[in-house]
Protein backbone atom coordinates (compact mmCIF):
# COMPACT_ATOMS: atom_id res chain seq x y z
CA UNK A 1 0.00 0.00 0.00
CA UNK A 2 1.57 3.31 -1.14
CA UNK A 3 0.04 6.74 0.12
CA UNK A 4 0.69 9.51 -2.14
CA UNK A 5 0.03 12.42 0.02
CA UNK A 6 3.71 13.74 -0.40
CA UNK A 7 2.98 14.00 -4.25
CA UNK A 8 5.02 16.91 -5.13
CA UNK A 9 6.46 17.31 -2.08
CA UNK A 10 10.17 17.25 -2.40
CA UNK A 11 11.19 15.81 1.00
CA UNK A 12 8.91 13.46 1.19
CA UNK A 13 6.79 11.63 -1.48
CA UNK A 14 5.03 8.54 -0.82
CA UNK A 15 4.85 6.53 2.33
CA UNK A 16 4.51 2.59 2.29
CA UNK A 17 3.29 0.86 5.56
CA UNK A 18 5.83 -1.96 6.50
CA UNK A 19 5.71 -4.47 9.42
CA UNK A 20 7.89 -4.35 11.97
CA UNK A 21 9.40 -6.12 14.39
CA UNK A 22 7.12 -6.27 17.02
CA UNK A 23 4.34 -6.98 14.86
CA UNK A 24 3.03 -3.31 14.85
CA UNK A 25 3.10 -1.33 11.26
CA UNK A 26 4.92 1.62 9.94
CA UNK A 27 5.52 3.98 7.20
CA UNK A 28 8.51 3.74 5.56
CA UNK A 29 9.62 7.03 3.21
CA UNK A 30 11.37 6.04 0.00
CA UNK A 31 12.42 9.34 -1.05
CA UNK A 32 13.52 10.30 2.89
CA UNK A 33 14.87 6.32 2.88
CA UNK A 34 13.49 7.04 6.58
CA UNK A 35 10.50 4.95 8.72
CA UNK A 36 7.70 6.90 10.60
CA UNK A 37 9.23 4.52 13.89
CA UNK A 38 11.54 1.69 14.61
CA UNK A 39 11.94 -1.06 12.93
CA UNK A 40 12.43 -3.46 16.07
CA UNK A 41 8.80 -2.23 16.60
CA UNK A 42 6.42 0.82 16.45
CA UNK A 43 4.07 0.54 19.09
CA UNK A 44 7.13 -0.68 21.38
CA UNK A 45 9.53 2.30 20.75
CA UNK A 46 6.54 4.45 21.32
CA UNK A 47 5.79 3.24 24.71
CA UNK A 48 8.91 3.71 25.97
CA UNK A 49 10.03 6.63 24.41
CA UNK A 50 6.77 8.92 24.72
CA UNK A 51 4.53 6.84 27.26
CA UNK A 52 6.83 5.47 29.61
CA UNK A 53 9.57 8.42 29.62
CA UNK A 54 7.38 11.60 28.86
CA UNK A 55 4.16 11.12 30.12
CA UNK A 56 4.12 8.38 32.63
CA UNK A 57 6.79 10.41 34.47
CA UNK A 58 5.35 14.02 34.01
CA UNK A 59 3.70 14.74 37.24
CA UNK A 60 1.17 17.48 35.99
CA UNK A 61 -2.14 16.62 35.86
CA UNK A 62 -4.20 17.82 33.66
CA UNK A 63 -0.83 17.61 31.35
CA UNK A 64 -0.49 19.44 27.93
CA UNK A 65 1.29 17.81 25.42
CA UNK A 66 2.98 18.91 22.34
CA UNK A 67 3.65 16.72 19.61
CA UNK A 68 5.87 17.29 16.66
CA UNK A 69 4.85 15.26 13.96
CA UNK A 70 1.66 13.96 13.85
CA UNK A 71 1.99 11.11 11.68
CA UNK A 72 -0.01 7.84 11.94
CA UNK A 73 -1.37 9.40 15.28
CA UNK A 74 -0.18 6.28 17.01
CA UNK A 75 1.84 8.24 20.00
CA UNK A 76 -1.45 10.12 20.14
CA UNK A 77 -3.74 7.12 20.09
CA UNK A 78 -1.17 5.58 22.93
CA UNK A 79 -1.92 8.97 25.04
CA UNK A 80 -5.53 8.76 25.19
CA UNK A 81 -5.97 4.83 25.97
CA UNK A 82 -3.05 5.91 29.21
CA UNK A 83 -4.86 8.91 29.67
CA UNK A 84 -8.21 7.09 30.17
CA UNK A 85 -5.85 4.46 32.16
CA UNK A 86 -4.59 6.67 34.43
CA UNK A 87 -7.74 9.16 34.57
CA UNK A 88 -5.55 11.89 33.69
CA UNK A 89 -6.82 14.60 31.67
CA UNK A 90 -4.54 15.61 28.13
CA UNK A 91 -4.94 18.64 26.52
CA UNK A 92 -2.94 17.29 23.20
CA UNK A 93 -2.12 19.58 19.94
CA UNK A 94 -0.23 18.30 17.68
CA UNK A 95 1.67 19.57 14.20
CA UNK A 96 2.01 18.15 11.15
CA UNK A 97 2.74 19.57 7.88
CA UNK A 98 1.82 16.25 5.50
CA UNK A 99 -1.55 14.83 6.63
CA UNK A 100 -2.25 11.01 5.66
CA UNK A 101 -4.79 9.78 3.60
CA UNK A 102 -7.46 8.21 5.32
CA UNK A 103 -7.07 4.81 3.37
CA UNK A 104 -3.60 4.41 4.44
CA UNK A 105 -4.01 4.91 8.08
CA UNK A 106 -6.91 3.05 8.11
CA UNK A 107 -5.04 0.02 6.99
CA UNK A 108 -2.53 0.32 10.01
CA UNK A 109 -3.20 -2.57 12.43
CA UNK A 110 -2.73 -0.50 15.54
CA UNK A 111 -5.99 -1.22 16.66
CA UNK A 112 -5.60 -5.00 15.85
CA UNK A 113 -3.04 -5.19 18.29
CA UNK A 114 -3.83 -2.79 21.49
CA UNK A 115 -7.79 -4.20 21.06
CA UNK A 116 -10.14 -2.88 24.06
CA UNK A 117 -11.82 0.52 22.78
CA UNK A 118 -8.88 1.66 20.53
CA UNK A 119 -10.46 1.39 17.43
CA UNK A 120 -13.37 3.96 18.07
CA UNK A 121 -10.42 6.30 19.27
CA UNK A 122 -8.20 5.62 16.47
CA UNK A 123 -10.70 6.09 14.15
CA UNK A 124 -11.93 9.15 15.96
CA UNK A 125 -8.67 10.61 16.08
CA UNK A 126 -8.37 10.45 12.29
CA UNK A 127 -11.59 11.57 11.66
CA UNK A 128 -12.00 14.76 13.94
CA UNK A 129 -11.52 17.88 12.10
CA UNK A 130 -8.15 19.45 12.33
CA UNK A 131 -6.82 23.09 13.68
CA UNK A 132 -9.35 23.19 16.65
CA UNK A 133 -9.97 21.36 19.88
CA UNK A 134 -12.31 18.25 19.72
CA UNK A 135 -13.22 15.75 22.99
CA UNK A 136 -12.06 12.70 21.62
CA UNK A 137 -12.61 10.84 25.18
CA UNK A 138 -13.56 11.68 28.38
CA UNK A 139 -9.86 12.77 29.60
CA UNK A 140 -8.42 13.10 25.90
CA UNK A 141 -8.67 16.24 23.72
CA UNK A 142 -7.09 17.00 20.55
CA UNK A 143 -5.97 19.54 18.55
CA UNK A 144 -4.42 18.07 15.19
CA UNK A 145 -2.55 21.11 13.42
CA UNK A 146 -1.68 21.34 9.99
CA UNK A 147 1.44 23.28 9.52
CA UNK A 148 4.84 23.51 8.54
CA UNK A 149 6.82 23.73 12.17
CA UNK A 150 9.72 25.56 10.49
CA UNK A 151 7.20 28.22 9.43
CA UNK A 152 4.52 27.99 12.46
CA UNK A 153 4.76 30.17 15.37
CA UNK A 154 4.09 27.83 18.43
CA UNK A 155 1.16 29.32 20.79
CA UNK A 156 0.16 28.14 23.96
CA UNK A 157 2.69 26.74 27.00
CA UNK A 158 3.04 22.73 27.13
CA UNK A 159 4.23 20.50 30.36
CA UNK A 160 5.09 17.75 27.55
CA UNK A 161 6.73 17.47 24.34
CA UNK A 162 6.73 14.43 22.07
CA UNK A 163 9.55 15.25 19.75
CA UNK A 164 8.81 12.91 16.70
CA UNK A 165 10.40 14.83 13.49
CA UNK A 166 12.37 12.87 11.08
CA UNK A 167 15.79 11.98 12.03
CA UNK A 168 18.86 14.98 12.26
CA UNK A 169 20.33 13.31 9.69
CA UNK A 170 17.38 13.30 7.04
CA UNK A 171 15.68 16.32 8.16
CA UNK A 172 18.63 18.69 9.93
CA UNK A 173 16.21 21.90 9.76
CA UNK A 174 13.49 20.19 12.05
CA UNK A 175 16.70 19.78 14.82
CA UNK A 176 17.86 23.78 15.01
CA UNK A 177 18.39 26.33 17.44
CA UNK A 178 15.46 28.47 15.86
CA UNK A 179 12.74 25.30 16.38
CA UNK A 180 14.11 24.46 19.84
CA UNK A 181 14.05 27.89 20.98
CA UNK A 182 10.73 28.47 19.77
CA UNK A 183 10.01 24.50 21.70
CA UNK A 184 11.69 25.96 24.77
CA UNK A 185 9.99 29.04 24.80
CA UNK A 186 6.52 27.19 24.62
CA UNK A 187 7.25 24.89 27.38
CA UNK A 188 7.20 25.65 31.00
CA UNK A 189 9.63 25.74 33.53
CA UNK A 190 10.20 22.08 34.69
CA UNK A 191 8.41 21.08 31.62
CA UNK A 192 9.52 17.90 29.96
CA UNK A 193 10.69 17.20 26.09
CA UNK A 194 11.36 13.42 25.21
CA UNK A 195 12.59 12.33 22.01
CA UNK A 196 14.91 9.57 20.49
CA UNK A 197 17.74 11.37 19.05
CA UNK A 198 20.69 11.65 21.58
CA UNK A 199 22.74 12.95 18.57
CA UNK A 200 25.76 15.36 20.01
CA UNK A 201 24.29 18.32 18.22
CA UNK A 202 20.72 17.76 19.04
CA UNK A 203 21.95 18.14 22.93
CA UNK A 204 23.89 21.32 22.21
CA UNK A 205 21.11 22.77 21.01
CA UNK A 206 18.44 21.88 23.48
CA UNK A 207 21.26 23.12 26.30
CA UNK A 208 21.47 26.29 24.46
CA UNK A 209 17.85 26.54 24.44
CA UNK A 210 17.70 26.23 28.32
CA UNK A 211 16.62 22.16 28.74
CA UNK A 212 18.80 19.66 30.63
CA UNK A 213 19.87 16.56 29.22
CA UNK A 214 19.62 13.15 30.64
CA UNK A 215 20.08 10.30 28.52
CA UNK A 216 17.76 7.28 29.22
CA UNK A 217 18.21 3.60 28.23
CA UNK A 218 16.46 3.12 24.71
CA UNK A 219 14.14 0.62 23.80
CA UNK A 220 15.15 -2.52 22.01
CA UNK A 221 17.62 -1.39 18.80
CA UNK A 222 18.66 1.86 20.58
CA UNK A 223 21.43 1.83 23.18
CA UNK A 224 19.90 5.33 24.61
CA UNK A 225 16.85 7.99 24.24
CA UNK A 226 17.09 11.68 25.62
CA UNK A 227 14.65 13.36 28.19
CA UNK A 228 15.51 17.16 28.57
CA UNK A 229 13.78 19.20 31.33
CA UNK A 230 13.07 22.84 30.63
CA UNK A 231 14.80 25.19 33.40
C1 LIG B 1 8.83 10.31 12.54
S1 LIG B 1 7.35 10.80 11.71
C2 LIG B 1 6.16 11.03 12.99
C3 LIG B 1 5.66 9.83 13.65
C4 LIG B 1 4.38 10.10 14.39
N1 LIG B 1 4.60 10.75 15.66
C5 LIG B 1 3.64 8.79 14.51
O1 LIG B 1 3.37 8.35 15.65
O2 LIG B 1 3.33 8.23 13.46
C6 LIG B 1 7.71 12.53 11.37
C7 LIG B 1 6.50 13.35 10.98
O3 LIG B 1 6.88 14.71 10.81
C8 LIG B 1 6.14 15.24 9.72
N2 LIG B 1 6.84 16.43 9.19
C9 LIG B 1 7.87 16.46 8.31
N3 LIG B 1 8.25 17.74 8.09
C10 LIG B 1 7.43 18.54 8.86
C11 LIG B 1 7.33 19.94 9.05
N4 LIG B 1 8.14 20.79 8.43
N5 LIG B 1 6.39 20.41 9.90
C12 LIG B 1 5.53 19.54 10.55
N6 LIG B 1 5.60 18.19 10.38
C13 LIG B 1 6.53 17.69 9.57
C14 LIG B 1 6.11 14.07 8.74
O4 LIG B 1 5.12 14.22 7.77
C15 LIG B 1 5.87 12.89 9.68
O5 LIG B 1 4.51 12.67 9.89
Amino acid sequence: MVDDSFQGKPATKMAEIVRTEDGSDTLYVRELDEHYHSVHGAIQESEHIFINSGFNFSKADPVRILEIGFGTGLNALLTCIHAERLNKKVSYTSIEKYPLQPETTSSLNYPDILKGDSRRLFEKIHGCNWNSFVQISGNFKLNKIEGDLLSLNIEGTFDLVYFDAFGPDKQPEMWSDDIFNGIGAATCRNGILVTYSVKGSVRRSLKRSGFNITLLPGPPGKRHILRAIKS
